[in-house]
């Protein structure tokens, strides 16, 4: 039986391979075939007129082609196209290739190896892109994502300030600068947005011990936030609706009255004030404290005050040195607030259940697609692309945040208050200083 499969297999990828082999296209004449066959053309006279190719170039990370399109057609159309562009370069003829069997151990089990190479081959895909700069550039993507990236501690090596790790895209891996502002992050359930939330942490807490200050807000339990409890940045863990309240009015009063010192002495933002201190508040599902989605009178009140307080850090907290990370798996227009939402310049989401709630999220449909956990769509104002974000395990997260546990005081006096007392505290210098 074994013998037979493997037979059949080789046979099936030899023909496979001896058909590619004979039909041979390569990428640049794919992309001439399939313009031509979705009607990527134009008359003039008696010619058809589609793409020329101008220019081919190898990169790292694939190869770009550029084309002059001919007139009368639009850089429009081309996108249009895209996903026939994506499918035709993906295009095989058979499940197969010489070098997948190649890989297969004939000592271990067969049916599993080859239901692993079936399933990773839809991984493995190239991916295009386009733009037009008065030429049409098709880069076409051939290095493949990781389905699963696990942390590994140089990651935090290459990080600089207030960098986080991202992971990896087809063209390397990526970092994320938290001083670019407020995040949105979502994702349907078991996605990776609480992983990714605790890298993020474990990452502020180890790159800037001194000068990373945390409140975070997890009310489902609380569970994934506790170890982080007993670390000498983080200011709160809340769990329940009555201690988010707390902390979020505790941030908004220390962010007015930073406001008025910043008044006060004529500084414009942060950085002009010279203070190194960043506070990070980490929401993990905005829907438990959004007024829209709680019942009860009281209740709503609360998190009516709440949301309140979230709209204040978004929309003048930035400059003060809050950095709000706001997190949902429901991303209706319920629960993301608006002024929140237009806010976040960076938008990191992993897979959502459609493309509507894909358009509440990123305006765009496409994260309903992502395949795998942790394979998220990063948009800031620079663009888009799609990262496979880093697994950490709670293990490795113990071990890089083992330095930071302290012995915590009684937390009675408000941080800020305790901040003025604080000589040795870096914000409170900073700020005597001045
Ligand atoms: N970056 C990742 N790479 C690979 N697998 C991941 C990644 N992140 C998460 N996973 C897998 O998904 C599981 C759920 O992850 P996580 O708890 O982060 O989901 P979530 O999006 O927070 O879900 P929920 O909304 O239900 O809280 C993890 O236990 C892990 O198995
Ligand atoms: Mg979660």
């Amino acid at each position: 039986m074994l013998f037979e499969i493997s037979t059949s297999l080789v046979m099936g990828g030899l023909v496979g391979y001896s058909y590619l082999k004979k039909s041979g296209l390569s990428d640049a004449d794919k992309i001439q075939r399939i313009c031509l066959n979705c009607g990527l053309t134009v008359k003039e006279e008696d010619d058809l007129k589609t793409i020329q190719l101008f220019r081919k170039q190898r990169h790292e990370w694939g190869t770009e082609y550029v084309y002059r399109i001919p007139l009368g057609l639009s850089f429009n159309d081309f996108e249009k196209k895209i996903n026939h562009l994506r499918d035709g370069l993906n295009n095989k003829r058979s499940a197969f290739e010489i070098k997948d069997l190649k890989q297969i151990n004939f000592h271990e089990n067969v049916i599993r190896q080859i239901k692993a190479i079936i399933r990773n081959r839809k991984h493995l895909q190239k991916d295009i892109e386009l733009s037009y700069d008065g030429m049409l550039h098709i880069r076409v993507l051939s290095n493949p994502l990781p389905v699963n990236l696990p942390f590994q501690n140089e990651m935090l090596g290459k990080c600089i300030d207030w960098e986080v790790p991202l992971g990896q895209t087809r063209y390397g891996f990526i970092h994320h600068d938290m001083e670019r502002g407020h995040i949105t992050l979502a994702g349907a359930t078991r996605k990776g947005k609480t992983v990714f939330l605790k890298l993020l942490i474990t990452t502020l807490t180890h790159q800037n011990p001194e000068n990373t200050k945390l409140t975070l807000i997890d009310l489902k339990g609380g569970l994934a936030f506790s170890r982080f409890k007993d670390a000498k940045q983080v200011e709160t863990v809340a769990t329940d609706l009555d201690s988010a309240l707390v902390a979020l009015t505790q941030v908004k009063k220390e962010m007015d009255e930073m406001k008025g010192w910043f008044d006060k002495n004529g500084c414009e933002d942060i950085k002009e004030a010279g203070i190194d201190t960043r506070h990070f508040i980490v929401v993990d599902e905005a829907a438990q404290i959004s007024p829209n989605i709680i019942t009860g009178k009281e209740e709503k009140e609360k998190a009516r005050k709440c949301e309140e307080a979230l709209s204040e850090i978004a929309r003048i907290g930035a400059g003060l040195g809050y950095r709000l990370i706001y997190c949902s798996q429901y991303p209706t227009a319920d629960v993301m607030n608006k002024q929140i939402k237009q806010n976040c310049d960076t938008v990191i989401t992993y897979k959502l259940r459609d493309a509507i709630a894909s358009r509440v999220v990123l305006d765009e449909s496409g994260a309903e697609s992502l395949p795998v956990p942790g394979r998220a769509i990063y948009k800031t104002p620079d663009g888009v692309q799609i990262v496979q974000t880093p697994f950490i395990d709670n293990e490795t997260i113990e071990k890089i945040i083992k330095p930071n546990i302290i012995i915590k005081a009684n937390k009675e006096e408000t941080s800020f208050e305790k901040r003025e007392g604080e000589k040795g505290g870096s914000h409170s210098f900073k700020l005597e200083e001045m």
